[in-house]
């Protein structure tokens, strides 16, 4: 059953934090001129409007894109409110500088002012003529946005089918350079088990190919002891991780809601790592500056 509809936390916390470390791969894997394949396994909607809808019931993006806006913009009160524009400063970690700037070129397109980009979106705003990018998303409705945002894009995919048996079928790429992302909701319990195993197959496939996978921080069991487990496979395969991430608060034994959100890259661009030790000191000053914290582990240190 697809009831998680991403519009309710598009530009939240969470997205913050996938999102700079999409951008990051994505413009340190697109230097070289061979060909990119960019998967992503659970894209959603692609974009999504931030006044209206779905959006504009919680405004998780007030506490999330919001307000490290108004950090990044250099209001001291760090507002809500802010202005949705952002003004390039050189205090801003690059990789974040890079997101925001990104952010603030789709919302510069007609129509586009008051929405916020998703992975694919972001994605094709990275990726050059001669990249593709594959979306798998089973939701009818947000499959229908998706196919609407790419209707006149010949580098992308569609395909309104299962994206963790989707990611190994397309995998190896004939480049032999590919980008995944694995981004379901976790609000199905198998959707854990699911990324594992997704894991496996498509390192099985094509151990040096870069996937990043996302996770919540959660007080229940399967969350919590899902990184290490995705740790392992990588350290199966005998390749290299990385495991960020990033808290607005640290939950009591049993609290309900999602106190942070992590990301493992397994064969992470050589630029990862630097990039997210300047972002995620940041970004926890900016979002949660009173109980956030943040943490960058890697399979060398
Ligand atoms: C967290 S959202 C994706 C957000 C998106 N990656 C982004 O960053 O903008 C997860 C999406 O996966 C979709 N979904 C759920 N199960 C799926 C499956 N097995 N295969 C593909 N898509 C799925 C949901 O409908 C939802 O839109």
């Amino acid at each position: 059953m697809l009831s998680y509809r991403h519009a309710f936390h598009a530009g939240n916390h969470a997205d913050i934090l996938k999102h700079t470390a999409l951008v990051c791969c994505l413009d340190y894997m697109t230097k070289k001129d061979v060909p990119l394949l960019y998967v992503d396994s659970h894209a959603g909607a692609g974009a999504y409007q931030l006044d209206t809808g779905y959006a504009s019931q919680n405004r998780e993006w007030e506490e999330g894109y919001a307000r490290l806006l108004s950090y990044a913009n250099g209001s001291p009160e760090r507002r809500v409110s802010a202005p949705l524009s952002y003004t390039p400063s050189a205090a801003v970690p690059e990789a974040l500088r890079a997101y925001l700037e990104a952010i603030a070129a789709f919302r510069a397109r007609p129509g586009a002012e008051s929405s916020y980009p998703g992975s694919p979106a972001l994605a094709l705003s990275r990726l050059r003529a001669h990249d593709r990018a594959v979306f798998f998303e089973l939701h009818p409705s947000d499959c229908a946005l998706l196919l609407k945002l790419c209707s006149e894009e010949p580098r992308a995919r569609v395909r309104r089918e299962d994206g963790f048996s989707g990611l190994k079928a397309v995998l190896p790429p004939a480049s032999k350079r590919a980008l995944c992302l694995v981004d379901p909701s976790y609000e199905l319990a198998s959707d854990y088990e699911g990324a594992q195993r997704a894991l496996r197959e498509a390192l099985k496939r094509f151990a040096t190919g870069s996937f990043l996978l996302w996770y919540p921080l959660l007080e229940r069991a399967e969350a919590k002891a899902f990184p290490a487990l995705l740790r392992s496979e990588a350290e199966a395969a005998g390749r290299p991780w990385l495991d960020a991430r990033l808290w607005l608060r640290v939950n009591a034994p049993g609290e309900r809601g999602m106190a942070g959100s992590g990301i493992i890259a397994v064969n992470p661009p050589f630029a990862l790592v630097t990039a997210l030790g300047e972002c995620l000191p940041y970004l926890a000053a900016a979002l949660s500056p009173a109980t956030g914290g943040w943490s960058l582990d890697t399979s060398s240190a």
